[in-house]
């Protein structure tokens, strides 16, 4: 017979004798779901803050496809791609290169808006490494569904994406015709750069090769293979 007296099991306020704070909620993440919408995407922590996610938009089968960054503040209670400063920017710029918009498809390397607070306005944060391959599920099947003759990374965050290689620098890969995983990519600044660098002549030479760029797009996607005809 045992004659040790179990001890009652501890009261509820017992068991815990520490005060602790509220651990913080975590986003439910899912590295390795393969969602059908993007709503439900849980692919990365980003959709937790986002409005929404924002899919590419453009012609479905549109010779050039332009990759940006993520959405902003505009885009994301929109839901659509490139509506805000941006967009009006690369809208001067298709302009001026001569593109049309019913050859261009426009999208971004991730869809969900990723921010932090600072008073009542939402300030864009660059999103991480894992957040830009966990989206490569959306931009993968954005480019095979779109299939464009030429690829134009916008930025930094895009080229990383297209080449899906972490340390690509984007200066280096300026004014050449980058052929990777079969397709002609390109790359040239994002369309902010040109809105924000600090000083004028900056801003216009970042929004000259934009335009640059863009007329080379259009003549490869015509089928002047260097692109320079
Ligand atoms: N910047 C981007 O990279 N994408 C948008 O859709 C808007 C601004």
């Amino acid at each position: 017979m045992n004659a040790q007296k179990r001890r009652p099991p501890p009261e509820a306020a017992d068991a815990e004798p520490e005060a602790r704070s509220e651990p913080e909620p975590r986003p439910e993440v899912e590295p390795e779901q393969q969602p059908r919408t993007l709503d439900a995407c849980r692919r990365c922590a980003l959709w937790e803050r986002a409005t929404q996610g924002v899919p590419g938009a453009g012609a479905r089968h549109a010779p050039i496809m332009m990759v940006g960054e993520q959405p902003g503040d505009s885009e994301d209670k929109a839901g659509k791609p490139f509506v805000g400063p941006a967009g009006q920017l690369l809208d001067d710029a298709m302009h001026e290169a001569g593109v049309v918009r019913k050859d261009v498809f426009i999208t971004n390397a991730v869809k969900h808006f990723k921010w932090e607070p600072r008073g009542k306005r939402r300030l864009h944060k660059t999103p991480a490494q894992r957040e830009i391959e966990a989206c490569r599920y959306w931009l993968d099947q954005e480019l095979e569904e779109v299939a464009p003759k030429v690829v134009i990374a916008l930025g930094s965050t895009a080229l990383k994406a297209l080449l899906q290689d972490p340390h690509a620098r984007l200066q280096e890969h300026f004014d050449k015709v980058i052929e990777h995983g079969g397709r002609a990519i390109l790359a040239t600044w994002h369309p902010s750069y040109a809105l924000r660098a600090p000083d004028r002549e900056t801003r216009q030479r970042a929004l000259a090769h934009i335009v640059e760029t863009l007329s080379r797009a259009g003549a490869l996607a015509h089928g002047k293979r260097s692109g320079t005809e």
